[in-house]
């Protein structure tokens, strides 16, 4: 066995260290349904009845993400409509550094760590400092209810 000398720990330490630093402002997942859509199947996320109005939201999992589905009051690109129930699936993961975002509300997604917020209609970052929208999962209506697909 080779003996440990000062400057190989100092050298295993700094590297360490880096990966840490590294590790904490990793960037974000911008695409975390990459998973579900290689999955095939897909994750029941609810019925359309379990958004009886505008805002109505439920916190769910989505490929190891927390996420949150939303009713909208119009259709978004990002999202899915049924009927006149148009729903988003966003990741409530901040793309400032990670901390999760506040459950919606009138419309808005807040970050306590450092105050950013997100538009539910989209994930788009409206106050800094985080600067990219929140990751969406793509929806699907079947027969039996919504599912997101990735
Ligand atoms: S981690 Fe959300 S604003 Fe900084």
């Amino acid at each position: 066995m080779k003996p440990v000398t000062r400057r190989t720990a100092l050298t295993t330490l700094g590297a360490t260290g880096a990966a840490l630093a590294l590790g904490a402002c990793a960037p974000q997942n911008r695409n975390p349904g990459a998973a579900l859509a290689s999955a095939n199947a897909g994750v029941r996320v609810g019925a359309v009845a379990d958004f009886p109005t505008v805002g109505s939201f439920k916190e769910t999992e989505l490929a190891d993400t927390p996420a949150v589905i939303v009713r909208l009051e119009r259709a978004n690109p990002a999202g899915i409509s049924v009927g006149d129930v148009h729903l988003i699936a966003l990741s409530r993961v901040c793309t400032h550094l990670g901390c999760l975002v506040n459950a919606p509300r009138d419309g808005v997604l807040g970050c306590a760590c450092h105050g950013s917020l997100f538009s539910a209609a989209g994930g788009a970052a409206t106050r800094g400092p985080a600067t990219e929208s929140l990751a969406t999962f793509k929806l699907e209506a079947r027969a039996d209810g919504i599912y997101a697909v990735g």
